[in-house]
């Protein structure tokens, strides 16, 4: 297939980049990789491998370090574990177990050997990935959504307007250089052509105040792209700077996508996150809400 002719229309294949150090939530990521902390009962990850799942991606292919078995283990079976659930009659404990993956989704782990940019991660994933349009779903931001999940929203849009896609949100501009920004001057609807894509700008320079979020529906272009990148920002290979490069060639849009986004690379982020699940959590909200009202009352 040509370059101008990607196929969006049933994208199966989802990147995990996961091999991040967490220092933020040091000493708690000393031993337990950020993607497995948990938001009430789940760990990140599997927050957006039901998106992922969801939006219809049968092959989850995850670039993580050669430290962090962790990940690889949690969606590995649990044989003792299923074993004891079912002897002792767990039935809706074993199902929660089983289901962390379906069946007809296998996971693939790939190794990124140094910690050289999110760029170079997505680049690590080209074998399992080959010549198909992909989905990347950075972890950090978990979407909450009431209807079909952002990466969802992002497929049909990709498949109607045969382009990549970018999930953005307006951010205060104080805040645009923790992200990718970028310029979209014709937003009609939720939707808008990138002109130019630039990582972490500062405020004064920045072409305008929507950020990229972590969720990104790519053409296997991309690949060749990143491979011929010098390091950018941070001295790493930054995908951003890919998605520039391929701006040049084919069309990308920016999505405002339905849903809210916490930022759960940051302490606040996930405590937020942990808050609006409880508050949605069909045991939990009541005694939640309660406990909130009480602490508000007790620290005003
Ligand atoms: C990465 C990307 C950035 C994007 C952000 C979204 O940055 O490089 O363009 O806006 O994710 O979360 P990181 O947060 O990994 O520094």
């Amino acid at each position: 297939m040509s370059r101008a002719e990607v196929d969006y229309r049933r994208i199966r294949k989802a990147v995990f980049p996961v091999a991040g150090l967490g220092t933020r939530f040091l000493p708690a990521t000393k031993t337990v990789p950020k993607e497995m902390l948990p938001v009430v009962d789940r760990p990140l990850i599997q927050y957006a491998v039901d998106e992922a799942v969801a939006a219809g991606c049968d092959t989850l292919v995850f670039v993580t370090n050669r430290y962090k078995h962790a990940i690889a283990d949690y969606f590995d079976k649990a044989y003792e574990l299923e074993h004891r659930l079912e002897q002792g009659g767990k039935d809706d404990l074993l199902e929660l177990v089983r289901n962390v993956l379906p069946d007809h989704v296998r996971a693939v782990f790939v190794t990124q050997p140094e910690a050289r940019g999110l760029g170079h991660a997505v680049l690590c994933a080209q074998p399992v990935i080959g010549d198909e349009p992909f989905a990347v779903l950075l972890p950090d931001d978990l979407i909450f959504a009431r209807g079909p999940g952002a990466l969802e929203q992002m497929f049909a849009l990709a498949s109607e307007s045969a382009a990549g896609v970018v999930a953005v949100q307006d951010v205060p501009r104080e805040q645009v250089s923790s992200y990718g920004i970028v310029d979209a001057p014709r937003f009609s609807g939720d939707s808008g052509r990138i002109e130019l894509i630039v990582e972490k700008p500062a405020p004064e320079v920045a072409p305008s105040t929507l950020a990229v979020v972590g969720r990104y529906v790519l053409p296997p272009r991309i690949f060749s792209l990143l491979e011929s990148l010098v390091p950018g920002r941070g001295g790493e290979i930054q995908l951003t700077d890919g998605i520039e490069a391929l701006l040049q060639e084919s069309p990308m849009l920016a999505y405002r996508f339905a849903g809210r986004r916490f930022d759960c690379g940051s302490r606040i982020g996930l405590i937020e996150a942990t808050i609006q699940f409880a508050l949605e959590h069909d045991d939990l909200a009541e005694e939640a809400r309660r406990y909130m009202r009480a602490a508000l009352e007790q620290n005003a």
